[in-house]
Protein backbone atom coordinates (compact mmCIF):
# COMPACT_ATOMS: atom_id res chain seq x y z
CA UNK A 1 0.00 0.00 0.00
CA UNK A 2 1.56 3.19 -1.04
CA UNK A 3 1.15 6.24 1.59
CA UNK A 4 -1.17 9.36 0.10
CA UNK A 5 0.90 12.49 -0.87
CA UNK A 6 2.15 14.59 2.03
CA UNK A 7 0.80 17.83 1.42
CA UNK A 8 -3.12 17.78 0.64
CA UNK A 9 -3.16 15.98 3.92
CA UNK A 10 -1.17 18.38 5.75
CA UNK A 11 -3.08 21.01 4.15
CA UNK A 12 -6.34 19.94 5.18
CA UNK A 13 -5.46 19.26 9.11
CA UNK A 14 -4.05 23.14 8.83
CA UNK A 15 -7.42 24.67 7.06
CA UNK A 16 -8.71 26.27 10.09
CA UNK A 17 -5.52 28.24 10.76
CA UNK A 18 -5.29 29.07 6.89
CA UNK A 19 -9.33 30.00 7.02
CA UNK A 20 -8.55 32.50 9.94
CA UNK A 21 -5.19 33.98 8.37
CA UNK A 22 -7.09 34.87 5.26
CA UNK A 23 -10.32 36.09 7.08
CA UNK A 24 -8.00 38.42 8.67
CA UNK A 25 -5.06 39.15 6.30
CA UNK A 26 -7.01 38.09 2.69
CA UNK A 27 -7.21 41.30 1.20
CA UNK A 28 -3.29 41.79 1.63
CA UNK A 29 -2.57 38.32 0.62
CA UNK A 30 -2.11 37.62 -3.40
CA UNK A 31 -5.53 35.77 -4.61
CA UNK A 32 -5.66 32.71 -5.34
CA UNK A 33 -8.48 33.60 -7.92
CA UNK A 34 -6.36 35.94 -9.87
CA UNK A 35 -6.80 34.46 -13.59
CA UNK A 36 -8.90 31.51 -12.77
CA UNK A 37 -11.97 30.55 -14.05
CA UNK A 38 -14.99 30.64 -11.35
CA UNK A 39 -18.40 29.01 -12.65
CA UNK A 40 -21.11 30.45 -10.45
CA UNK A 41 -25.19 29.56 -10.52
CA UNK A 42 -27.92 31.64 -9.54
CA UNK A 43 -25.64 34.48 -10.68
CA UNK A 44 -28.36 36.68 -11.83
CA UNK A 45 -29.63 37.94 -8.20
CA UNK A 46 -28.78 37.96 -4.72
CA UNK A 47 -25.41 36.08 -3.67
CA UNK A 48 -24.08 34.71 -6.64
CA UNK A 49 -24.68 38.41 -8.41
CA UNK A 50 -22.18 39.80 -5.49
CA UNK A 51 -20.09 36.99 -5.73
CA UNK A 52 -19.96 37.43 -9.43
CA UNK A 53 -18.49 41.14 -9.31
CA UNK A 54 -16.35 39.72 -5.90
CA UNK A 55 -14.31 36.85 -7.97
CA UNK A 56 -13.70 39.08 -10.96
CA UNK A 57 -12.54 41.78 -8.34
CA UNK A 58 -9.71 39.40 -7.13
CA UNK A 59 -9.03 38.66 -10.84
CA UNK A 60 -10.86 35.55 -11.66
CA UNK A 61 -12.88 35.21 -15.00
CA UNK A 62 -16.23 34.30 -14.11
CA UNK A 63 -18.99 32.19 -15.77
CA UNK A 64 -22.21 33.27 -15.23
CA UNK A 65 -25.49 30.90 -14.89
CA UNK A 66 -28.68 30.95 -14.46
CA UNK A 67 -32.39 30.91 -16.17
CA UNK A 68 -33.26 35.38 -16.44
CA UNK A 69 -31.21 35.73 -19.77
CA UNK A 70 -32.28 39.76 -19.06
CA UNK A 71 -30.91 39.48 -15.98
CA UNK A 72 -27.46 37.74 -16.58
CA UNK A 73 -27.23 40.35 -19.08
CA UNK A 74 -27.30 42.73 -16.88
CA UNK A 75 -24.87 41.41 -14.46
CA UNK A 76 -22.50 40.60 -17.42
CA UNK A 77 -22.31 44.60 -18.61
CA UNK A 78 -22.28 45.67 -14.99
CA UNK A 79 -18.90 43.15 -14.69
CA UNK A 80 -17.92 44.58 -18.63
CA UNK A 81 -17.82 48.18 -17.65
CA UNK A 82 -15.54 47.88 -14.64
CA UNK A 83 -13.39 46.05 -16.44
CA UNK A 84 -13.91 42.68 -15.63
CA UNK A 85 -14.42 39.30 -18.10
CA UNK A 86 -17.78 37.55 -17.77
CA UNK A 87 -19.24 34.95 -19.66
CA UNK A 88 -23.06 34.24 -19.44
CA UNK A 89 -25.23 30.85 -19.95
CA UNK A 90 -28.67 30.84 -19.54
CA UNK A 91 -29.55 27.35 -17.72
CA UNK A 92 -32.40 25.50 -16.16
CA UNK A 93 -30.30 23.26 -13.66
CA UNK A 94 -33.46 21.79 -13.50
CA UNK A 95 -33.47 20.16 -16.63
CA UNK A 96 -31.18 16.94 -17.00
CA UNK A 97 -30.78 18.24 -21.08
CA UNK A 98 -29.85 21.64 -20.24
CA UNK A 99 -27.39 21.03 -17.40
CA UNK A 100 -25.02 18.14 -19.68
CA UNK A 101 -25.74 21.04 -22.11
CA UNK A 102 -24.09 23.43 -20.34
CA UNK A 103 -20.96 21.09 -18.84
CA UNK A 104 -20.44 20.07 -22.65
CA UNK A 105 -20.41 23.74 -23.87
CA UNK A 106 -18.35 24.83 -20.61
CA UNK A 107 -15.61 22.33 -21.48
CA UNK A 108 -15.60 23.21 -25.08
CA UNK A 109 -14.91 26.69 -24.60
CA UNK A 110 -12.61 27.05 -21.27
CA UNK A 111 -11.64 23.46 -20.07
CA UNK A 112 -11.55 22.70 -16.81
CA UNK A 113 -12.96 25.64 -14.70
CA UNK A 114 -11.00 26.01 -11.21
CA UNK A 115 -14.13 26.54 -9.10
CA UNK A 116 -17.54 25.56 -8.90
CA UNK A 117 -20.13 27.44 -6.85
CA UNK A 118 -23.06 25.86 -6.67
CA UNK A 119 -25.43 28.84 -5.92
CA UNK A 120 -28.48 28.63 -7.09
CA UNK A 121 -31.36 27.59 -5.26
CA UNK A 122 -34.92 28.10 -3.90
CA UNK A 123 -36.24 28.20 -0.48
CA UNK A 124 -39.39 27.55 1.04
CA UNK A 125 -40.72 27.92 4.52
CA UNK A 126 -43.62 25.72 5.00
CA UNK A 127 -44.70 23.33 8.01
CA UNK A 128 -45.08 19.74 7.45
CA UNK A 129 -48.89 20.31 8.48
CA UNK A 130 -49.55 22.88 6.04
CA UNK A 131 -48.07 20.41 3.20
CA UNK A 132 -50.10 17.24 3.18
CA UNK A 133 -51.38 17.65 -0.37
CA UNK A 134 -47.85 19.58 -1.21
CA UNK A 135 -45.10 16.48 -1.94
CA UNK A 136 -44.31 18.89 -4.94
CA UNK A 137 -42.68 21.24 -2.30
CA UNK A 138 -40.50 18.52 -1.72
CA UNK A 139 -39.83 17.81 -5.27
CA UNK A 140 -38.88 20.91 -6.54
CA UNK A 141 -36.06 22.03 -3.80
CA UNK A 142 -34.81 18.71 -4.45
CA UNK A 143 -34.86 19.36 -7.99
CA UNK A 144 -32.72 22.89 -7.57
CA UNK A 145 -31.09 22.76 -4.45
CA UNK A 146 -29.82 18.99 -4.49
CA UNK A 147 -30.14 16.73 -7.89
CA UNK A 148 -29.17 19.99 -10.22
CA UNK A 149 -25.71 20.97 -8.88
CA UNK A 150 -24.56 17.18 -8.46
CA UNK A 151 -25.18 16.76 -11.84
CA UNK A 152 -23.28 19.94 -12.62
CA UNK A 153 -20.82 18.93 -10.46
CA UNK A 154 -20.51 15.86 -11.39
CA UNK A 155 -19.87 16.54 -15.44
CA UNK A 156 -17.18 19.05 -14.19
CA UNK A 157 -15.17 17.44 -11.49
CA UNK A 158 -13.10 15.16 -14.18
CA UNK A 159 -11.69 17.66 -15.68
CA UNK A 160 -10.93 19.14 -12.17
CA UNK A 161 -9.43 15.72 -11.22
CA UNK A 162 -7.58 15.57 -15.04
CA UNK A 163 -5.53 19.12 -14.05
CA UNK A 164 -5.46 17.70 -10.32
CA UNK A 165 -6.86 21.36 -8.91
CA UNK A 166 -9.98 22.39 -8.34
CA UNK A 167 -12.69 23.64 -5.96
CA UNK A 168 -16.27 23.03 -5.68
CA UNK A 169 -17.98 25.33 -2.93
CA UNK A 170 -21.62 24.48 -1.98
CA UNK A 171 -23.80 27.43 -0.72
CA UNK A 172 -26.47 26.17 1.91
CA UNK A 173 -27.49 27.23 5.36
CA UNK A 174 -27.05 27.07 9.16
CA UNK A 175 -30.39 25.34 8.55
CA UNK A 176 -28.23 21.65 8.58
CA UNK A 177 -27.19 22.13 11.88
CA UNK A 178 -30.07 23.95 13.96
CA UNK A 179 -32.93 21.99 11.66
CA UNK A 180 -35.86 24.22 12.06
CA UNK A 181 -39.05 23.94 12.04
CA UNK A 182 -41.24 24.73 8.93
CA UNK A 183 -38.29 24.37 6.35
CA UNK A 184 -38.50 20.16 6.14
CA UNK A 185 -38.74 20.51 2.06
CA UNK A 186 -35.74 23.41 1.83
CA UNK A 187 -33.36 22.08 5.09
CA UNK A 188 -33.62 18.27 3.55
CA UNK A 189 -32.50 19.52 0.10
CA UNK A 190 -29.86 21.59 1.30
CA UNK A 191 -28.54 18.68 3.60
CA UNK A 192 -28.38 16.26 0.88
CA UNK A 193 -26.07 18.44 -1.02
CA UNK A 194 -24.12 19.56 2.23
CA UNK A 195 -23.61 15.68 2.72
CA UNK A 196 -22.83 15.54 -1.02
CA UNK A 197 -20.37 17.97 -0.79
CA UNK A 198 -18.43 16.64 2.54
CA UNK A 199 -18.38 12.87 0.94
CA UNK A 200 -16.37 14.27 -2.06
CA UNK A 201 -14.23 16.24 -0.35
CA UNK A 202 -12.90 12.81 1.34
CA UNK A 203 -12.90 10.92 -2.08
CA UNK A 204 -11.24 13.95 -3.63
CA UNK A 205 -8.83 15.40 -1.43
CA UNK A 206 -6.03 13.81 -2.43
CA UNK A 207 -6.86 14.54 -6.00
CA UNK A 208 -6.19 18.08 -4.86
CA UNK A 209 -9.98 18.61 -6.03
CA UNK A 210 -11.43 20.47 -2.14
CA UNK A 211 -14.89 21.06 -1.44
CA UNK A 212 -16.01 23.49 1.22
CA UNK A 213 -20.03 24.12 2.24
CA UNK A 214 -21.20 27.77 3.18
CA UNK A 215 -23.54 27.93 5.63
CA UNK A 216 -25.14 30.89 5.83
CA UNK A 217 -28.02 32.79 8.46
CA UNK A 218 -30.52 35.09 6.53
CA UNK A 219 -28.85 37.25 4.01
CA UNK A 220 -30.99 39.99 2.67
CA UNK A 221 -31.91 38.54 -0.80
CA UNK A 222 -35.14 38.28 -3.08
CA UNK A 223 -35.59 34.57 -1.52
CA UNK A 224 -36.27 35.53 1.88
CA UNK A 225 -39.08 38.47 0.31
CA UNK A 226 -42.50 36.31 0.52
CA UNK A 227 -41.37 35.91 4.46
CA UNK A 228 -42.36 39.48 6.04
CA UNK A 229 -41.33 37.98 9.55
CA UNK A 230 -37.73 38.31 8.22
CA UNK A 231 -38.42 42.07 7.39
CA UNK A 232 -36.94 43.66 10.34
CA UNK A 233 -34.87 40.09 11.47
CA UNK A 234 -31.09 41.17 11.38
CA UNK A 235 -29.85 39.81 7.88
CA UNK A 236 -26.12 39.72 6.04
CA UNK A 237 -26.24 41.75 3.55
CA UNK A 238 -25.14 39.74 -0.16
CA UNK A 239 -21.91 41.34 -0.31
CA UNK A 240 -20.96 40.41 3.09
CA UNK A 241 -22.11 37.17 2.11
CA UNK A 242 -20.22 37.16 -1.37
CA UNK A 243 -16.99 37.91 0.94
CA UNK A 244 -17.70 34.83 3.04
CA UNK A 245 -17.83 32.73 -0.65
CA UNK A 246 -14.35 34.51 -1.70
CA UNK A 247 -12.80 33.52 2.17
CA UNK A 248 -14.22 30.13 1.03
CA UNK A 249 -12.51 29.95 -2.43
CA UNK A 250 -9.25 31.70 -0.81
CA UNK A 251 -8.67 29.69 1.93
CA UNK A 252 -10.79 26.02 0.55
CA UNK A 253 -11.82 24.82 4.47
CA UNK A 254 -14.11 22.02 4.84
CA UNK A 255 -17.15 24.56 5.76
CA UNK A 256 -17.18 28.24 6.54
CA UNK A 257 -20.35 28.27 9.29
CA UNK A 258 -22.04 30.97 11.40
CA UNK A 259 -21.39 30.66 15.26
CA UNK A 260 -25.01 30.32 15.82
CA UNK A 261 -25.69 27.34 13.60
CA UNK A 262 -22.56 25.93 15.55
CA UNK A 263 -24.49 26.68 18.56
CA UNK A 264 -27.83 25.17 17.72
CA UNK A 265 -25.71 21.97 16.38
CA UNK A 266 -24.39 21.33 19.34
CA UNK A 267 -27.66 22.08 21.04
CA UNK A 268 -29.53 19.14 18.94
CA UNK A 269 -27.15 17.11 19.20
CA UNK A 270 -25.76 16.77 22.61
CA UNK A 271 -29.45 17.63 23.88
CA UNK A 272 -32.05 16.36 21.61
CA UNK A 273 -34.55 15.78 24.33
CA UNK A 274 -34.25 19.81 25.27
CA UNK A 275 -33.99 20.86 21.98
CA UNK A 276 -36.78 19.19 20.12
CA UNK A 277 -39.01 20.91 23.05
CA UNK A 278 -37.57 24.33 22.21
CA UNK A 279 -38.18 24.21 18.26
CA UNK A 280 -42.15 22.73 18.93
CA UNK A 281 -42.65 25.78 21.33
CA UNK A 282 -41.11 27.96 19.08
CA UNK A 283 -42.96 26.41 15.92
CA UNK A 284 -46.17 26.83 17.90
CA UNK A 285 -45.29 30.57 18.36
CA UNK A 286 -44.07 31.31 14.68
CA UNK A 287 -46.98 31.58 11.82
CA UNK A 288 -46.12 29.84 8.41
CA UNK A 289 -45.42 32.29 6.08
CA UNK A 290 -47.88 34.01 3.33
CA UNK A 291 -46.93 31.89 0.17
N1 LIG B 1 -31.06 34.52 1.41
C1 LIG B 1 -30.84 33.76 2.48
O1 LIG B 1 -31.24 34.09 3.62
C2 LIG B 1 -30.07 32.47 2.34
C3 LIG B 1 -29.61 31.83 3.51
C4 LIG B 1 -28.91 30.63 3.37
C5 LIG B 1 -28.65 30.11 2.12
N2 LIG B 1 -29.11 30.76 1.01
C6 LIG B 1 -28.83 30.15 -0.29
O2 LIG B 1 -28.15 31.07 -1.10
C7 LIG B 1 -28.35 30.75 -2.47
C8 LIG B 1 -28.64 32.02 -3.25
O3 LIG B 1 -29.88 32.53 -2.82
P1 LIG B 1 -30.22 34.10 -2.74
O4 LIG B 1 -30.60 34.36 -1.34
O5 LIG B 1 -29.16 34.90 -3.38
O6 LIG B 1 -31.59 34.13 -3.58
P2 LIG B 1 -32.01 34.78 -4.97
O7 LIG B 1 -31.62 36.21 -5.02
O8 LIG B 1 -33.44 34.42 -5.12
O9 LIG B 1 -31.13 33.98 -6.04
C9 LIG B 1 -31.43 32.67 -6.44
C10 LIG B 1 -30.66 32.41 -7.71
O10 LIG B 1 -30.88 31.06 -8.12
C11 LIG B 1 -31.17 31.05 -9.52
N3 LIG B 1 -32.00 29.89 -9.85
C12 LIG B 1 -33.15 29.51 -9.25
N4 LIG B 1 -33.65 28.44 -9.84
C13 LIG B 1 -32.79 28.12 -10.86
C14 LIG B 1 -32.78 27.11 -11.85
N5 LIG B 1 -33.77 26.19 -11.93
N6 LIG B 1 -31.74 27.05 -12.71
C15 LIG B 1 -30.76 27.98 -12.65
N7 LIG B 1 -30.71 28.97 -11.73
C16 LIG B 1 -31.73 29.04 -10.85
C17 LIG B 1 -31.91 32.37 -9.76
O11 LIG B 1 -31.77 32.80 -11.10
P3 LIG B 1 -32.91 32.71 -12.22
O12 LIG B 1 -34.23 32.99 -11.57
O13 LIG B 1 -32.48 33.77 -13.21
O14 LIG B 1 -32.79 31.34 -12.77
C18 LIG B 1 -31.11 33.31 -8.85
O15 LIG B 1 -29.99 33.81 -9.54
C19 LIG B 1 -29.49 29.73 -2.49
O16 LIG B 1 -28.96 28.44 -2.70
C20 LIG B 1 -30.07 29.82 -1.09
O17 LIG B 1 -30.68 28.62 -0.68
C21 LIG B 1 -29.80 31.92 1.07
Amino acid sequence: MSLPPLRPVLSRLTAAPQTMLHAVAGRHLPSRLRGRTVLITGASSGIGEATAHAVVARGAHVLLVARRTDELARVRSAIEADGGRATAYVCDLTDPAETDALVAQVLAEHGAVDALVNNAGRSIRRSVRNSFDRAHDFERTMAINYHGPVRLTLGLLPAMVEQRSGHVVNVVTWGVQAKSPKFAAYIASKTALDTFGRILGREFLLDGVRVTNVRFALVRTPMIGPTSLYDKAPAMSPETAAERIVLALEARPASINTAAGTALGLFTNFAPAASDLVFAVADRLLPDSSR
